[in-house]
């Protein structure tokens, strides 16, 4: 089957990451008989140096004419002072905004072996498997009014959500809680905030039509601490942009790496791929980021656009043998002795392993 990938390497550690996602694709390619055409387009900072905008026309027209989109990572910090308009994370989030990728997936779990690479202790995290369902375009992201007044005396951003956007980010966390242990822990801050209990009054209604999923309703503080303090106890997440972005850094953290976390972002047409992980400036360019997150997100991938579940099988598969005969990035914190390799030789052994 033939399926065109677009890909969009971005900045810092995003071009290393994608390239060892594509190997790993041309592995799986030819040990499944597959064809995935990858064309490569410019995003974020990239794309401010090659076309003077974060999102050209034609890195557009061709993610929302493709069969999926894989993203490495988007920021630069030689943009940092530049209006936000014309900063390179603007172009991934109107990237996100005219995809209509509103649901955001990000699974985080122990990895067999990984349960020291962190900083909690094993016992707390062994077991921990959870995935975070991150509504994504919507929320203080995108709320209008927004401005940073002339003189710098004052700045504004707008929280407004929608009963429709709610709903529709909550029914894929539902159906994806069926498929699961059938736990929805709905976050939210609606002691204090009026969209949230407007959110925790959709979550609920959506809930009565999922009689066999369990919804449980917590506060965002209360969440961030039982996360450190119990993440097992998680099954799926469901929150609002923010409150997702910052709760699944902090999900990185308890399964030992950020650099393992990938993510889907699904919506109406084609949906988007990409590493949790931002764009790492500091170890750029060094082959020392760890690509698991890339190449899970190509996984999930061919799980959720093509419908290769034995293939994305076969990728998960692999890069839990890799974990389990000691091969770490230079971010897992395990096992001082453990052979350290670099971006590129990690993704060799996960292909080598399929
Ligand atoms: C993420 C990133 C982005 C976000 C940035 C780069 C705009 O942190 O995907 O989590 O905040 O959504
Ligand atoms: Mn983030």
């Amino acid at each position: 089957m033939h399926h065109q990938i677009v890909l969009l390497p971005g900045d810092g550690i995003g071009p290393e990451v994608t390239a060892a996602a594509v190997e790993v694709l041309r592995v799986v390619a030819s040990r499944f008989g597959h064809e995935f055409v990858t064309t490569g387009f410019p995003i974020g900072g990239a794309a401010l140096r090659s076309a003077g905008v974060p999102l050209p026309d034609s890195t557009l027209a061709a993610c929302l004419k493709a069969d999926a989109v894989l993203l490495g990572a988007v920021g630069d910090p030689a943009f940092d002072a530049i209006e936000r308009s014309r900063r390179p994370e603007q172009g991934l989030l109107a990237l996100r905004k005219a995809m209509q990728v509103y649901a955001n997936l990000r699974p985080a779990r122990t990895w067999p072996g990984l349960e020291d690479s962190g900083p909690l202790k094993a016992s707390r995290v062994a077991g921990t498997d959870m995935i975070f369902v991150r509504e994504l375009t919507g929320g203080l992201y995108f709320g209008e009014p927004r401005h940073y007044s002339a003189d710098g005396s004052e700045a504004l951003n707008t929280l407004r959500y929608s009963r429709e956007e709610v709903t529709r980010v909550a029914e894929v966390a539902f159906r994806l809680a069926r498929e699961r242990r059938r736990v929805v822990t709905s976050v939210d801050k609606a002691n204090v905030l009026e969209t949230s209990q407007l959110w925790r009054a959709v979550t609920t209604d959506v809930a009565a039509k999922y009689p066999d999923v369990k919804l449980e309703h917590m506060y965002v503080d209360a969440c961030a601490m039982a996360l450190a303090l119990d993440p097992r106890r998680f099954d799926v997440i469901l929150t609002e942009n923010l409150f997702g972005d910052i709760l699944s850094d902090e999900a990185g953290a308890i399964v030992g790496s950020l650099g393992l976390l990938p993510s889907a972002s699904i919506g109406i047409g084609p949906a988007l791929y990409e590493p949790v992980h931002g764009s790492a400036p500091a170890i750029a360019a060094k082959d020392i980021a760890n690509p698991i997150g890339a190449i899970l997100s190509a996984g999930m991938m061919l799980r959720l656009s093509f419908g290769l579940a034995a293939e994305a099988g076969a990728i998960e598969t692999a890069v839990t043998r890799v974990l389990s005969e000691g091969i770490r990035t230079a971010d897992l914190l395990d096992g001082p002795g453990l052979p350290r390799v670099g971006c590129a030789a990690m993704a060799e052994r996960i292909a080598a392993a399929i």
